[in-house]
């Protein structure tokens, strides 16, 4: 594993965004970073196959089997860098993130697999530039997961993703179509759409580009759009075990990041739902794990 600095961006970036999950509005720092680090692994934990369809999907853009060079922009904990490495396995992946703990989780987690060596980390906040240098340039592929709503001029970004590509490279990008949610529909009175409309709302004071029109932001940038394909997953039991804990921690960051614009009395159901009485996710027969997200693989306009 290589780790390089950004000699630019020296430290990690804490201002006033969600970094993520749209549910810590009013958390900054270490805590927050830590509890969006611990749902990014339980994610790809859980939805290990879903993502593995994506990267499938990505991967048949690749016909010739061409594809070498990677770069997997707003890493976060590696679920686009080691899923990409396992369907592109005469490739390596520079992983940039602005934020060093994610990469470090990210270092930690190739290495666990066996794949350290194919991994190279560098930390860049993307809204300061481009990071110059070879890792960045003559990309064959560029993977961008929620991490283009983060930026604070995604056009910027896209543009400098564009002249990082060979001619004939690919960009693919996802964005998430909403959460996931864990209660089936309707449940608790409907507790759980009633939280998400209470994100969206703060979504759209905390990330003006969440939900953009992207196919119109990447024409933009000179990336012409080949594909978009919407992917949805609906887990249902029997789950993994790792579902209860993702239930949890997604249910418990929307508690701490949204009470003050919930309902008292959705507040105190989810107080029940994360504690150990009767209507615990922990006793729940009736857990779900539903997600969805859209991909746009476009290539350089020639
Ligand atoms: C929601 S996470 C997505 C992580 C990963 N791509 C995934 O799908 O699991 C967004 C990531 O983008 C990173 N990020 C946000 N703004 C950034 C910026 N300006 N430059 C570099 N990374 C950034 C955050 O630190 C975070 O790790």
């Amino acid at each position: 594993m290589h780790t390089h600095g950004h000699p630019d961006t020296g430290h990690a970036r804490s201002h006033g965004h969600d970094h993520g999950h749209g549910h810590g509005h009013g958390q900054h720092g270490h805590e927050h970073q830590e509890g969006l680090a611990e749902l990014l692994e339980l994610d790809a934990e859980v939805l290990h196959d879903f993502h593995d369809g994506i990267f499938g999907w990505v991967r048949s853009h690749d016909p010739s089997g061409r594809v070498r060079r990677i770069a997997d922009i707003g890493a976060g904990t590696g679920a686009g860098t080691l899923g990409l490495l396992a369907r592109f396995p005469g490739a390596t992946v520079t992983a940039v993130d602005a934020d060093e703990a994610m990469l470090h989780r990210l270092a930690g987690n190739a290495a666990a697999r066996g794949a350290g060596e194919r991994v190279r980390t560098l930390r860049a906040d993307l809204d300061a530039g481009w990071p110059a240098g070879p890792d960045l340039d003559g990309l064959d592929l560029v993977w961008a997961a929620n991490s283009m709503h983060h930026m604070a001029d995604p056009a910027r970004v896209l543009a400098d993703i564009r002249a990082a590509l060979v001619p004939d490279g690919l960009l693919a990008m996802a964005e998430l179509d909403s959460f996931a949610r864990f209660l089936p529909e309707g449940a608790e009175g409907g507790l759980e759409e009633r939280c998400h409309a209470a994100m969206a709302r703060r979504r759209e004071q905390d990330m003006p580009h969440m939900g953009d029109d992207w196919a119109a932001t990447l024409a933009g940038a000179g990336l012409k759009v080949e594909a978009e394909r919407r992917f949805e997953v609906a887990l249902r039991a029997p789950l993994p075990q790792a579902a209860t804990r993702y239930a949890h921690a997604s249910l418990s960051r929307t508690r701490q990041g949204l009470a003050d614009l919930l309902d008292p009395a959705d507040v105190a159901a989810l107080d029940e739902l994360l504690g150990d009485g009767p209507r615990s996710v922990r006793r729940r027969a009736d857990l779900t794990v539903r997600a969805a997200r859209t991909v746009w693989i476009a290539r350089p306009v020639s």
